[in-house]
């Protein structure tokens, strides 16, 4: 079966994102967000509305989007729609961050169609090396158990995120949050997937999932 083309996107720009149908517009009025119509001169423009609002965010996910402290998700590479979903859900508190909760409701629907685009258009580096003993066991689980959301390679979609090259301190944080369930962050089948995996092979699943290198 043919995967959807936003699991198989390894060199991002601009234009095999458009392609892709994974990026986000706004409507002329900024009222409402929507896969984003071939014009690449609005998509350019879109990207640099999110690319002035991303210089405060820096300060925690990095200039590139690249996350300077562990417990901070990388944002480079991530797919546009699942961001904008996550600033969504902190902006509604639907998903709980206390500082994150205040600061998505001061951006516009532009910014938060521009951040999202812009941050996807990043490439993004593995967070460690891959280990010396190997990460045979976390492959194998990721492929039983994961991959059929989350994608062959980890790379996510508009409803999944992309995992590979991800913050292992902020996997092992939000993997705890899913597996005993908490009102921070819920999805049942995220909490059978956890389940299904168990405690004890996390930490291979984490170092897996933070050394792959899908560039
Ligand atoms: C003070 C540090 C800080 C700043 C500044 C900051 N963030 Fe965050 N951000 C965080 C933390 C911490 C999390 C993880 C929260 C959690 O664990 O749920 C996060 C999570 C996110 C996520 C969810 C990613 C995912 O993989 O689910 C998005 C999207 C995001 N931030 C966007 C932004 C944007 C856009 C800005 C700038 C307008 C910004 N952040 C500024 C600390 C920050
Ligand atoms: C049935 C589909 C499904 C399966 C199977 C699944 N996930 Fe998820 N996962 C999701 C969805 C959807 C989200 C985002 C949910 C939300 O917004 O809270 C998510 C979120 C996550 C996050 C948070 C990432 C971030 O950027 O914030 C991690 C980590 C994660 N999953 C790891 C895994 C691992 C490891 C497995 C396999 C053991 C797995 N998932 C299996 C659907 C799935």
């Amino acid at each position: 079966m043919a995967r959807p083309i936003s699991h198989r996107l390894r060199h991002v720009t601009l234009a095999t994102l458009l392609a892709s149908g994974a990026l986000i517009a706004v409507a002329a009025d900024g009222s409402d967000a929507r896969p984003a119509p071939p014009d690449l001169a609005e998509l350019k423009s879109l990207v640099e509305t999110g690319r002035s609002v991303a210089s405060f965010c820096a300060n925690c996910h990095g200039a590139a989007g690249i996350s300077k402290y562990p417990d901070v998700p990388n944002l480079a590479g991530q797919n546009p729609g699942y961001l904008l979903r996550q600033v969504e859900a902190f902006a509604s508190g639907q998903r709980k961050s206390e500082f994150m909760n205040g600061l998505m409701k001061l951006l516009s629907p532009r910014e938060r169609a521009g951040i999202a685009n812009y941050y996807a258009s990043l490439n993004v580096v593995p967070s460690m090396p891959k280990p010396a003993s190997g990460v045979a066991g976390g492959a194998a689980r990721f492929e039983q158990i994961c991959a059929r959301c989350h994608g062959d390679d980890a790379l996510g979609d508009e409803k999944h995120p992309r995992l590979a090259g991800q913050k292992p301190e902020y996997l092992r944080i939000n993997m705890e949050r899913y597996y005993t369930p908490t009102k921070v962050r819920f999805y049942a089948p995220m909490t059978a997937a956890m389940t299904r995996l168990g405690r004890d092979n996390m930490e291979d699943m984490i170092q897996y999932l933070s050394s792959l290198d899908t560039n």
